[in-house]
């Protein structure tokens, strides 16, 4: 193989690899708007007093994948203080959706809007799913 073959095929695998993580963004924020929006809002800010916003809230930036796939597949009702306020209405569960799809609308929730956190492997979903 030549240097030039070798710079072709370098420079097609790197589309690729692109158009993997940019399609994975286009299906989270399918998955969104099909199932989070009407709630959280196109904007990620939710409603006050009624539904947590996603924008600019520390714990989906945050560290804790566990506790993210929990909400997502099981809802989410606890009425804590989420960055310091309160949301009355009950999100609900989604037991259907598979490591991928929760993986795309992790990544899309982590790095839209104002956030700017990592994107999320179906692998890191099913390993936070195992531990509870
Ligand atoms: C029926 C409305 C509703 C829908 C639909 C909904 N949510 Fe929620 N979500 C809420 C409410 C309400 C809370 C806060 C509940 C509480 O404080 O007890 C919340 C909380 C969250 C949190 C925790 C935020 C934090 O700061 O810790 C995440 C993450 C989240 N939702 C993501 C999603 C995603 C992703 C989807 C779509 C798969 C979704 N939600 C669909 C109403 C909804």
């Amino acid at each position: 193989m030549n240097y030039r073959r070798i710079l072709i095929l370098c420079f097609l695998m790197g589309g690729f690899a692109i158009n993997a993580a940019a399609q994975d963004l286009v299906k989270g924020k399918q998955l969104y708007e099909t199932r989070c929006l009407v709630c959280h809002q196109a904007d990620g800010g939710g409603v006050p007093n009624m539904n947590a916003p996603l924008d600019g809230a520390s714990n989906v930036v945050g560290t804790d994948i566990a506790r993210l796939v929990r909400i997502i597949k099981k809802g989410y009702s606890e009425r804590v203080a989420l960055d310091g306020f309160y949301y009355g209405n009950a999100m609900t569960a989604n037991p259907d959706l598979k490591d991928v799809d929760i993986a795309n609308i992790l990544s899309y929730i982590r790095t839209s809007w104002t956030n700017k956190a990592s994107t999320i492997t179906a692998a890191q979903v099913k390993a936070a799913g195992s531990k509870k």
